[in-house]
């Protein structure tokens, strides 16, 4: 077998895992949920549900990859000596390619703004941006296009390998991706009214609170750490033994709320700035933001231009280092796992998340029963809800309960204690929270939603 190869540098493990969790996540879906969600509040619970089940969680999953070195279902097999554990990876491997399918379909837009910016085809007021975007997300040939483009375009570098290209392209994309956005979040604060924006971001209202609001954090939580895939499980396959588990789940934590928070300070502003609805769902970026452009540089309509095409620029590169990390997943796997080249399965990965992707990107109009797959919901918000919100929880909840309850201890002390001082008391809290607090928070969450519980 080919040698697995690792990342090469420190810096290399943190920018590669953060250019997992951070994507269209934080950039398109958190901003949109927080809209639906009546603002602060679920901001609020987002934070909480990070630290409480998001931060414990990616360390469990960092401990499992980084021990065992290999795939994600060998990952959870080789750790228990009987029991049904490595389905976990196989229902990773599964999960993370229905998100890579309509993940791409959101990229591809991106890929196509970009072009429709290069262009000069998308200034203009409110109402051409929104005809705008609905007549091309209805199109049933261009954005279709786009999502395979995209799908290839992360084929390409993960058959690269580690090394030279998951780790390179993440060392470059990352520290542009966040110049940027600085960029652009100073913009959108300087709009006339963006202080209603502002508001609307940090001014909890409590009352905004239900059930509904908790279980969308939670899975908005889960999906922006990539946690519960066994993304980073597989990432953690190739840290070295050096790494430090808990200050690379901290720093990750960090960087992706810091960068979510900087997506609805460039965000809402605008929005109320130029009366867009801060609830329109899934379009929300890609009206919202075109309007900004051109209004805040009306004077110079080139730089608006400018701004616009490295905007849409970084959020396809955003959206790239996310679906490397997800096309790994089953990468890996196949190569691994079921024995088949590395190339071969990069393959494979590749045309069942295309599958995914077209039947995705054929549900905003072009196709009536996609569109109205499930309950008047589209075929993608069904991915996106049973990823998300069914998933991802339920990935990290059985993770937390085989680690916690089912892998010796001794391995588990001594990749969490790899690191300084204080590691005992640290490690004593996070066991207590994987073996208790994760799981049941988890489930209480869920019963409470499917109405089992009342709380
Ligand atoms: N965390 C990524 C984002 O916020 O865009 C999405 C993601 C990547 C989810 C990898 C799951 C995954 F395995």
């Amino acid at each position: 077998m080919e040698n697995r190869g690792s990342f090469a540098t420190k810096i290399g493990v943190i920018l590669a895992t953060a250019g997992s969790a951070v994507g269209l996540g934080n950039i398109w879906r958190f901003p949109y949920m927080t809209g639906q969600n009546g603002g602060a509040a679920f901001i609020a619970v987002y934070f909480v549900c990070i630290l409480l089940l998001g931060i414990p969680g990616v360390i469990a999953e960092f401990v499992i990859g980084r021990h065992s070195g290999t795939n994600a279902a060998r990952a959870y097999r080789n750790l228990s000596l009987k029991g049904p554990w490595g389905l976990i990876g196989y229902m990773g491997v599964f999960t993370s390619m229905i998100i890579l399918g309509f993940y791409a379909v959101i990229a591809g837009w991106c890929l196509q703004y970009l072009f429709a910016s290069l262009t000069a085809k998308i200034n203009g007021d409110v109402v051409y941006v929104q005809q705008y975007f609905k007549e091309f997300s209805s199109n049933p040939i261009e954005p279709t296009c786009w999502t395979i483009c995209f799908i290839l375009l992360t084929h390409f570098v993960v058959v690269r390998g580690v090394r030279n290209g998951i780790e390179k392209a993440s060392n470059i994309l990352m520290p542009t991706l966040f110049v940027l956005l600085v960029i652009i979040v100073i913009a959108s604060c300087s709009l006339p009214n963006a202080s209603k924006g502002i508001e609307f971001l940090f001014q909890v209202d409590w009352s905004k609170l239900s059930s509904s609001v908790i279980f969308d954090a939670l899975g908005q939580a889960f999906f922006s750490l990539s946690l519960g895939t066994a993304c980073l499980c597989t990432y953690a396959s190739y840290f070295n033994r050096q790494t430090n588990l808990v200050k690379s789940a901290v720093v990750i934590a960090l960087i992706d709320s810091f960068i979510a928070i900087l997506a609805g300070l460039m965000i809402f502003p605008a929005a109320f700035s130029i009366g867009v609805n801060p609830d329109s769902g899934p379009s929300l970026i890609f009206i919202t933001l075109p309007n900004v452009f051109y209004q805040v540089f009306s004077g110079v309509p080139v730089l608006g231009n400018i701004i616009s095409v490295l905007f849409y620029f970084l959020l396809s590169l955003a959206a790239l280092t996310s679906t490397i990390s997800m096309h790994e997943i089953g990468t890996a796997f196949f190569y691994e796992e079921l024995k088949i080249p590395r190339k071969q399965g990069a393959c494979i990965e590749t045309a069942v998340c295309m599958v995914i992707g077209i039947l995705c990107s054929l549900s905003f109009g072009a196709n009536q029963f996609l569109t109205e797959f499930i309950a008047n919901k589209s075929f993608l918000d069904c991915c996106d809800y049973l990823t998300s919100n069914i998933l991802l929880p339920l990935g990290s909840f059985f993770t937390c309960i085989f680690l916690g309850w089912f892998v010796s201890k001794k391995i588990v002390k001594d990749e969490f204690t790899n690191w300084g001082t204080l590691k005992s008391t640290f490690y004593g809290i996070w066991i207590f929270t994987v073996r208790f607090i994760c799981p049941v928070l988890i489930a209480l969450i869920f019963l409470r939603q499917l109405g089992i519980i009342k709380i």
